[in-house]
């Protein structure tokens, strides 16, 4: 396998774009593809000369920082420009099909050690890969939005993925001053599995009692964040939230983990065209009340962490870091649990449990387990 020195991206848009331009702020050679000629001039125009031309114009970047960047990235349509890259990010739209297709174009012109990895949010890195020619090569390298800022990528293993390949992808990733957590192929992988179940049972109680402030508060209590998840979900869009959890819940809920229903009152917004209204009434005043929304999504984030872990998804240690890294929640599943006291946390685990929208995790099936070794 060669030292990484050339990067391509398929895609260059929100994702690839923020991808690549990090690659090549750290120095990567970096090619991208784009559908056109015009989308590549396009996006070339919008993501590097634009976003960079701001930051010379705020300070943040000298002209000759700038230069150096720009002159490290180009664009092509074609696949066969890509042969001379030794890892591949695919960044492309969210369609199993197309990444797919993608993958087996790339199969046909890349040398057989170029490291083929994917960016997909909810696909399972070994259905992408399915076919692929020595699929020692292939992995997940999962970003979070937005690229450029958040720290975290999920380095993905699928049962194909050879150590060597696993080995370059996380140096590739502190390389990039990323923070790269190893995580085994799973629906979502380890981050997305616990954020979109805690929005899922969150927004399930939106309507006449509870209102989007109300929730939004509950969050920032629960999770001790100074943002939201009502809000965090305003910016990442309810389109894309809605769909993420629809496809958790197809994927996990008759699983022995189980997911929660896909909310109707996230449909319905989503469907509205509107973000949550965060000012749409005064917090309620009933602690009760509010304490049944606070154990419900406390319950479900320490069920769902405790099934990554049981099934060997992901570490202890790396869904804190993880968690911490991406989400900035200030502290992970496991010491939350462990701060609260583990009878507690069984019962919320129960709580979410007899409410049908998790099974019962191992770890709790006999009453209250030991603290978490952390
Ligand atoms: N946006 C997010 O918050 C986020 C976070 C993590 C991961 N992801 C994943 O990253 C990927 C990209 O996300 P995005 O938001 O940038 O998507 P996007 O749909 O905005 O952009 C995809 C780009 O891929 C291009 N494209 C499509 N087919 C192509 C092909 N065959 N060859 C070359 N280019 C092609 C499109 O022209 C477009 O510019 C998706 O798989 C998404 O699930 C997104």
């Amino acid at each position: 396998m060669a030292k990484i020195e050339t990067v391509g991206i398929i895609g260059f848009n929100v994702m690839g774009a923020a991808i690549g331009l990090n690659a090549a702020t750290c120095g990567y050679r970096v090619i991208y593809k784009e559908l056109n000629d015009e989308l590549v001039k396009a996006m070339y125009d919008r993501w590097v000369t634009g976003a960079l031309e701001k930051r010379v114009a705020k300070g943040k970047m000298t002209q000759e920082e700038m230069d150096k960047v720009t002159g490290l990235i180009s664009g092509t349509a074609d696949y066969k420009d890509m042969a001379s890259c030794d890892l591949i990010i695919e960044a492309a739209i969210e369609k199993m099909e197309i990444k797919i297709q993608i993958f087996k174009d790339l199969d046909a012109v890349c040398r057989p050690d170029t490291i083929l990895a994917s960016n997909t949010s909810t696909f399972l890195i070994e259905k992408l890969m399915d076919g692929i020619s020595n699929p020692g090569r292939t992995a997940g390298l999962h970003y979070f939005f937005p690229a450029n800022i958040n720290r975290l990528v999920e380095v993905i293993r699928q049962k194909a993925t050879s150590d060597e390949t696993f080995d370059a992808l996380m140096a590739f990733s502190e390389k990039n001053r990323k923070v790269p957590i190893k995580v085994n192929d799973f629906p979502g992988f380890a981050i997305n599995p616990v954020f979109i179940s805690s929005y899922m049972v969150l927004t399930d109680f939106f309507g006449d009692k509870y209102n989007a402030a109300t929730l939004d508060e509950i969050s920032k209590q629960a999770l001790g964040v100074r943002y939201g998840i009502m809000w965090v979900l305003n910016g990442s869009g309810l389109g894309t939230a809605y769909h993420a959890a629809a496809s958790m819940n197809e994927y996990l809920a008759d699983s022995d983990v189980g997911y929660p229903p896909t909310p109707m009152p996230l449909k319905t917004r989503f469907e509205s065209g509107k973000p949550w209204d965060l000012e749409d009434g005064p917090i309620l005043d009933d602690q009760a009340a509010l304490d049944v929304v606070k154990e419900r999504l406390l319950g479900t984030i320490f069920a769902i962490s405790t099934h990554l872990i049981e099934k060997d998804v992901v570490s202890l240690q790396d869904l804190e870091l993880g968690i911490r890294t991406s989400l900035a929640w200030p502290k992970g599943p496991f010491t939350m649990m462990n701060e609260m006291g583990m009878a507690e946390a069984a019962r919320l685990v129960k709580v979410v449990v007899e409410n049908g929208l998790f099974k019962m995790p191992k770890t709790f099936a006999e009453g209250v387990p030991a603290a978490w070794q952390l």
